[in-house]
């Protein structure tokens, strides 16, 4: 196939996997079926194909799972939000300007953070610090002069006195007030300097959205101050003649706001809140409304949890509107505006990769006939298969876990052997097999699901869930989930993904397909000669810093490439998955004290004659070459 052919998208069996709803922009497939990456700044460059990548990686020696990160995925997310406020606020006559920023919390990865840095700074798009790390972080990156760094989150004195003393070399770094106590130690440390700062001030707003951050916002919610804190902060700023000081008013509802109405009702809030403060005499010039515009991650367009009802440019419409209306009915200036969009703008940028290990196939290709002597219930499994058909599948299913479980119990209490029992297992895979056939003729998607919810296959997936996509387990975070290659054919099976962790909970099994949530992937038969692999999207936020060391699997390798224009890619950076022995050493074992204790238990062995000494070099090696190596299947 020559290579203008695979460019071209086709819309055979992929459509299940919903790609248009969700990844139009950025995936789409290929005529031979593999996963292709768009490059979603330049509409007429050749789509790059997946596979070909992983394969490309592979052979320069970066193997799954591993994180990719594409570069100009991620300067879509900046200039996305950044071009959509400009929109907004020309076609609405807005007298002020956007000044985003990115909160580094969202994905501190250094790699992430330079590029966000780099693109943003035609945009003069600053950064978020909630942390003194974060903040020592941001105050490593040239930002435009006009860019801000806003300090958010619990400071101690050298937290703020850091923040201050950064001004002095033009950094718009911005002391967010979280409490009044915060306020005093703030003055303590104004008192030793000579630099004024800039002050912000955080309020919590009475407003409740909807979704999975909910607790975020209220009366509730743990950060900002209620009015009457406001009030002792202000009088408190002008008795020490530092309320010129308080440029920048803050408050955050949450992340992932999945109704736009919710969004407008929240800022309308926070410029009541700015109009008053401004009329107590605080020269207010920037509203900051935090983070919370979404991410679809299933396509559906609708207020609910894993989905939003409003894209970018309508959000950033909605806030300069309602901000407007605000401030003209208050008669105030149109301040700057501020956002700290995090998910919105990295999401999309990496994918996760890995490949499916082995499989636990939850059928039966035939059904042996049951013998002479066996138990009836046998039999009545047996008779299943002829009335089994579109119109009776449940009652097949149910009948035949029926039968299945009582035969199990007889064999528990040792009525019937082990070959009768084998025998029934089989005759029951085999039903399921038939039933797994007829489930598409059998009714609704919904009906289907809840047919092949119990017997999908179990596709064992080289990868940690824990460590890799914490919030699926956390918060049943969605995201899509595609194979990445063969999208050409039918998938003939369907699977839950399990992880390699021994935990139960370390598996994924809602996916989102084109109909709607279900709990098992449409996937293909796995074949010995060719890797299978998954590729989960939208990970870029959050994932890969609220990941932990469950059974010690690491970070994954993490490869950032760029989309060429030749249907190529160029390796922009390599960070090299965890060994083992970073992992230990991050749960204080010392890797050099576990080699010497090894090595100690093997000369034991040997000196008391229980091991050959020409044994000791081989299982030295062993050892040493796991403690170097990738936590997960090589
Ligand atoms: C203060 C603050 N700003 C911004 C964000 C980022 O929110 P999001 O990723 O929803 O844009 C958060 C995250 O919860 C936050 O706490």
């Amino acid at each position: 196939m020559r290579d203008e052919d695979l460019s071209k998208p086709t819309d055979a069996p992929q459509s299940i996997y919903g790609i248009d709803k969700w990844g139009a922009d950025l995936v789409s497939v290929m005529d031979n079926g593999d996963l292709g990456l768009k490059n979603p700044l330049k509409a007429d460059a050749p789509v790059v194909s997946l596979p070909k990548i992983i394969r490309d990686l592979d052979e320069q020696g970066v193997q799954t799972p591993l994180v990719l990160r594409v570069s100009s995925f991620l300067e879509l997310g900046i200039r996305s939000i950044n071009e959509g406020f400009s929109r907004a606020i020309e076609k609405s006559g807005y007298r002020g300007v956007y000044r985003g920023v990115f909160p580094i919390k969202v994905n501190q990865q250094a790699q992430v953070v330079d590029r966000i840095v780099e693109f943003g700074r035609p945009y003069s798009f600053g950064l978020e610090a909630g942390s003194k790390p974060e903040l020592v972080v941001a105050l490593t990156h040239r930002l435009a002069r006009d860019a801000l760094i806003v300090c958010n989150g619990v400071k101690d004195a050298e937290f703020i006195r850091l923040a201050i003393l950064s001004r002095k070399l033009g950094f718009n770094t911005v002391v967010v007030l979280e409490s009044p106590k915060e306020l005093e130690t703030v003055l303590e440390v104004v008192a030793e300097l000579d630099q004024e700062p800039l002050l912000g001030v955080r309020v919590k707003l009475t407003n409740e959205i909807s979704g999975n951050w909910a607790e975020s916002s209220g009366d509730r919610s743990t950060f900002g101050m209620p009015t009457d804190q406001l009030v002792t902060v202000i009088d408190r700023l002008r008795e020490a003649g530092l309320l010129h000081c308080l440029k920048l008013q803050h408050s955050h509802l949450g992340s992932q706001i999945p109704d736009v109405n919710d969004v407008r009702r929240a800022v309308g809030e926070a410029c009541r809140y700015f109009a008053e403060l401004t009329r107590e005499g605080a020269p207010l010039t920037h509203l900051d409304l935090g983070g919370g515009l979404g991410v679809d991650y299933t396509g559906e367009k609708s207020a609910t949890e894993n989905s939003i009802n409003y894209s970018v440019d309508e959000y950033c419409a909605n806030v300069v509107e309602t901000v407007t209306y605000a401030m003209d009915e208050a008669g105030l200036e149109h301040p700057t505006l501020v956002t700290e969009s995090g998910r919105a703008v990295v999401a999309s940028s990496s994918m996760l990769i890995f490949n499916v290990l082995e499989t636990t196939l939850y059928d039966a290709p035939a059904s042996p006939a049951p013998h002479e002597g066996d138990h009836h219930l046998v039999g009545d499994l047996a008779a299943i298969k002829d009335y089994l058909g579109p119109d009776r599948l449940q009652e097949s299913l149910n009948d035949a876990i029926f039968y299945r479980n009582e035969l199990r119990a007889l064999f528990r209490r040792g009525y019937i052997d082990l070959r009768q029992m084998g025998r029934a297992e089989e005759m029951f895979l085999h039903l399921m097999a038939k039933i797994k056939t007829l489930a598409p003729e059998a009714g609704n998607a919904a009906q289907i699901d809840a047919h092949l919810e119990k017997i999908a296959d179990i596709y064992h997936c080289n990868f940690s869930l824990f460590q890799s996509l914490p919030d699926v387990w956390a918060i049943d975070q969605l995201h899509p989930v595609v194979p990445m290659q063969r999208l050409n054919e039918v998938p003939d099976r369907r699977a839950v993904l399990s992880d390699i962790t021994c935990d139960s909970d370390g598996k994924i099994d809602r996916f989102i397909l084109e109909d709607g949530v279900s709990p098992s992937l449409p996937v293909h038969s796995i074949t010995d000669h060719e890797p299978y692999y998954l590729c989960v999207f939208f990970v870029g936020a959050y994932q890969e810093t609220l990941g932990d060391l469950h059974n010690l699997f690491g970070d994954t390798n993490a490869v950032t490439i760029e989309l060429r224009d030749d249907g190529e890619f160029d390796l922009l950076h390599e960070q090299e998955g965890d060994t083992i022995a970073e992992v230990l050493s991050y749960v204080e074992y010392e890797p050099r004290d576990c080699i010497a204790a090894f090595r100690s238990i093997v000369d034991q062995e040997i000196s008391e004659a229980r091991l050959k000494a020409s044994d000791r070099k081989m299982l030295m090696a062993a050892y040493r070459d796991s403690i170097n190596g990738y936590t997960y299947y090589e």
